[in-house]
């Protein structure tokens, strides 16, 4: 029996791919660099799944090309606002992608991070690297505590969460919002506060919600107005959550203390964009997930996902379980 027809918009890690290479015909994209859109376009003609990573947009364009065929889409990520699910739901096809694997990974970096912009550690390395270094100073680089200070946690899902636990080993005191109700871990004191009581309390606030219609461009100008001037603002959700050209102006007029982003609008962000002049702003390359471990699972799952949906079997994780309903 032929192997079922698959595009890779990438090479995964190897446990994952070699699943996917038992099971299906796969012709996988080698560049380091996303294929354009064009190529996709053009690769998927006549496959029956498809994987792809969050830098890939599959829209309606991809899945008239793959044709009536494709039956399984699987993003190895956990956010699929790299894929249209509207139109994957009006053809019925499944999409896969890959929580909990890297819950606490995301989580690490974003308490990484926090730290990191609280005690201004890339801006110490730097001052160092640079020379800069004469002595021991009494109000050198001075930054900010992490005992007792409220942490604001916008998105309270299984990261967000994870999030609040690491700050509650800090002592902090923990608030969030979250459309949906939700609890913290055992041991864990956090409170639901709507979101402008979080932006006006917090101290340090960390975006943990998905890029949907509402959440974008959700810290804007206006929301920044309403934090502290000692605010610290993290993001490891999405770039187009923030607003990048409200964030500069608050960073560089010091309207607020310091950011440290992993995700940006656009990404990778230009290396002219203002924000990376600042002193107060630290900016990672999208990597909240990336430990060997965590990327090995990520892989492993996004191929479970995609054989699942081959074999039509309904995928271990799917974001759109809609598409099983008669
Ligand atoms: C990373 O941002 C992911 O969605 O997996």
């Amino acid at each position: 029996m032929s192997k079922p027809k698959v595009f890779l918009t990438r090479r995964i890690l190897p446990k994952g791919l070699s699943l996917v290479e038992e099971f299906c015909a796969a012709e996988i994209w080698q560049d380091e660099l996303p294929p354009p859109h064009d190529e996709i376009l053009a690769r998927v003609r006549g496959m029956e799944g498809l994987l792809c990573l969050l830098t890939d947009r599959i829209d309606t364009e991809i899945m008239d090309a793959a044709g009536p065929g494709l039956r399984v889409i699987s993003s190895c990520s956990v956010g699929v606002d790299n894929v249209d699910l509207a139109a994957a739901n009006a053809r019925r096809i499944p999409v896969g992608n890959t929580p909990g694997v890297l819950t606490d990974a995301t989580a690490d970096l974003a308490f990484a991070l926090l730290l990191a912009a609280a005690r201004r550690v890339v801006e110490g390395d730097r001052f160092v690297k640079n020379g800069n270094w004469k002595t021991w100073g009494l109000d050198l680089m001075l930054g900010a505590d992490l005992r007792g200070a409220t942490l604001g946690i916008i998105g309270f899902g299984r990261i967000g969460r994870a999030v609040a636990q690491r700050a509650s080993g800090f002592s902090m005191n923990i608030i969030f919002t979250d459309p949906h109700p939700a609890e913290p871990e055992a041991g864990v004191e956090a409170k639901q506060v709507d979101l402008d009581t979080l932006l006006m309390q917090s101290d340090f606030i960390s975006l943990h919600c998905p890029l949907t219609a509402e959440t974008q461009g959700l810290i804007n100008e206006a929301a920044i107005d309403k934090m502290k001037p000692t605010a610290v603002l993290v993001n490891t959700s999405r770039g187009p959550v923030m607003d990048l050209a409200a964030l500069y102006k608050a960073l560089r007029t010091k309207r607020i203390f310091a950011a440290a982003l992993d995700v940006t609008q656009p990404e990778p962000l230009p290396p002219d964009n203002p924000l990376l002049t600042l002193e107060n702003c630290i900016v990672v390359p999208h990597i909240a997930s990336a430990s060997r471990q965590t990327r090995e699972k990520m892989s492993l799952m996004s191929a479970q996902n995609l054989i699942a949906g081959l074999k039509g079997e309904q995928l271990p994780n799917c974001v759109n379980p809609e598409v099983y309903r008669k």
